[in-house]
């Protein structure tokens, strides 16, 4: 199968091993493997130009907590862009947008983007101004940096990337691909402790689970996210 051009996704960090595991494994790997993304962690001490590679330094102002400081970080960014270009600057951050998944459909259909981690009490304002163009939370609670959150980002976007997943269709059969959570789904066997699988599943007939699975995901939407159905 032919796919036109791999997504390259940089991510900038303090702290590389917290990101050692999540793109090692599974779909990620996979992704890689097969060449349909490259994701590429970079230590942004590595471009501390200071003696002991510091990275941050106290805030203007007074108060507790360290900033990641500006130098490294532009290093880094004005690197990557000169070698290619990138559709999107990301910077992780509890006050940014919320990630959902139309904004990871988005950002799957775009091209190459590099993603900032925040650490400490979080980035110098001036690359928030000057050089990110989206920042992103994934959820209203602080985590001690950007990294998880980032890995989350990564995953919701690759997943969606052609060729990524063996069955294209899984990913639009996900929950929230069409403001449904997903069905519920059960495998053998089909009784386990008096516990039945639905008889209609058993019934060899796509039509009828075809119908079934979209009233469960209707139902299970409105009990458990009215929210979503409302936004329609
Ligand atoms: N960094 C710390 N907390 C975060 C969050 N909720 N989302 C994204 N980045 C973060």
């Amino acid at each position: 199968m032919n796919y036109f051009c791999a997504m390259r996704i940089d991510i900038l960090t303090v702290v590389p091993q917290l990101l050692e595991g999540p793109f090692s494994h599974s779909i990620l790997k996979r992704a890689q493997d097969k060449g349909l993304t490259e994701i590429h962690v970079h230590n942004i001490r590595d471009y501390s130009l200071q003696k002991q590679k510091q990275v941050d330094d106290y805030q203007y102002g007074g108060g507790a907590g360290m900033v990641m400081c500006i130098e490294p970080i532009v290093r880094v960014i004005d690197k990557l862009k000169a070698e290619r270009a990138y559709s999107e600057i990301i910077y992780m951050t509890p006050d940014g947008e919320v990630l959902d998944q139309s904004m990871a459909n988005q950002l799957s259909l775009g091209g190459n983007i590099i993603i900032l981690c925040g650490h400490y009490k979080g980035v110098d304002e001036r690359i928030r101004e000057h050089y990110i163009t989206k920042e992103i939370s994934i959820g209203s609670y602080v985590l001690s940096g950007g990294e998880l959150a980032a890995a989350v980002l990564v995953d919701s976007i690759v997943r969606l990337i052609p060729g990524v997943l063996n069955d294209e269709t899984s990913a639009l059969t996900d929950s929230f691909q069409d403001n449904l959570l997903s069905p519920p789904v059960y495998t053998r066997p089909e009784e386990y402790n008096g516990w039945r699988v639905p008889e209609v599943l058993l019934s060899g007939n796509p039509a009828l689970v075809e119908k079934w699975r979209e009233e469960q995901a209707l139902q299970r939407t409105k009990d458990r996210r009215p929210d979503l159905l409302s936004n329609e």
